[in-house]
């Protein structure tokens, strides 16, 4: 199965990153070599989904220990500080970089190196996330009934984590078992992660895909036909609300209004016990260039005002069941999965 490898180590000091901002037309890869390259790459979504992001600033975070072991420990902490600020609604960001920090401190204390041994802190971070999308796609195998056709929102796929995807994962796995649904993919304006990302890689893996705009999504669930919808998440509050790309929430309206199941599916990364409930979420907002215009083409006049949520959140009550790689879950339940 032919999926993207969105990330990887150089030889030497840096890491090798799909530029996602310029898929589906060109395929390019970044090398990036220094903490300040990887921030940029974060903070403008050349490197983006919840999962991949923690990953990236923690191997950005290892880059910092490279070099002078005096001063290490600092230039980690500078790091950590300036690769958090890059991005505020996915927790595992901030969960990865704390494990990071967490880790430096320690080795520094045994007086040990700290480069070796944060590349390793890194490495561990990507492998748990590879493994944890495995186990996903099997759960979430389970729930997408025989010969169907599932809906998700945005890019949760290879392109977004260390491994197969979190909403993609039962996909993939069912078409390495030969029987893959259909996808429908709404494009996700404002930034079509949708059209451009996971058509783009549902297609090179021989997925069926079929794209739509955001706002023929009740229309396509009330057609029929759609046997659940399938959507990752930014950060799971610990009653069960969840944030994720803008959008979801109204898909999630409309699955309720139309009887079609909808699932979050998430590593346990994604879960954070420490914000009570949706609220308490911060939601990045973005540039209005982002709504008024595509790649420097205007599509709105001159001077008019737009609001650019990145994220919006989906009330637990909206959502049928919560697949983690410790189980499937009910929303109520998921800041359990994690003592
Ligand atoms: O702004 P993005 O593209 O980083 O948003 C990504 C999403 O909203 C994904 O659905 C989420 O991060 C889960 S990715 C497994």
């Amino acid at each position: 199965m032919p999926l993207p490898n969105p990330i990887g180590w150089l030889d030497g000091a840096g890491i090798r990153l799909l530029d996602q901002t310029l898929l589906p037309e060109r395929e390019v890869y970044l090398e990036l070599r220094s903490v300040e390259a990887v921030a940029e790459a974060i903070r403008t979504l050349r490197v983006r989904g919840a999962p991949l992001i923690g990953i990236a600033a923690a191997m950005g975070a290892a880059l910092a220990a490279d070099g002078d072991e005096d001063g290490a420990l600092d230039r980690v902490r500078r790091a950590v500080q300036l690769l958090g600020a890059t991005r505020p609604t996915a927790v595992n960001l901030h969960w990865a970089l704390r494990r990071m920090e967490q880790r430096a401190q320690t080795v520094a204390q045994q007086g040990r190196a700290l480069a070796p041994a944060l590349r390793a802190e890194a490495q561990a971070i990507w492998d748990e996330d590879r493994a944890m999308c495995a186990r996903i796609g099997q759960l979430g195998a389970a729930l997408v009934p025989e010969n169907t056709t599932v809906m998700t929102v945005c890019n949760a796929g290879s392109l977004a984590t260390g491994g197969m995807g979190t909403a993609l994962a039962p996909v993939y796995t069912l078409l390495e078992a030969g029987r893959a649904p259909k996808v429908i993919a709404p494009e996700t304006r404002p930034l079509l992660q949708g059209s451009r990302l996971t058509a783009w890689e549902l297609t090179r893996a021989g997925v069926e895909c079929t794209v739509i705009t955001d706002n023929m999504v009740a229309s396509r669930l009330r057609l029929g036909g759609v046997g659940c919808v399938l959507v990752g998440a930014d950060r799971i509050a610990a009653n069960g609300d969840v944030a994720n790309k803008i959008g979801t929430y109204p898909l999630a309206l409309a699955a309720r209004a139309h009887g079609v199941p909808f699932y979050v599916l998430a590593p346990t990364s994604t879960i954070d016990p420490a914000t009570p409930d949706g609220a308490g979420i911060p939601i990045e907002e973005r540039s209005a260039d982002e709504v008024t215009g595509w790649r420097g083409a205007r599509s709105a006049p001159e001077g008019v005002g737009a609001w650019n949520p990145a994220f919006d959140v989906t009330p637990a009550h909206l959502i049928t069941a919560i697949v983690t790689d410790r189980g499937v879950l009910a929303p109520r339940d998921v800041a359990r999965a994690i003592d």
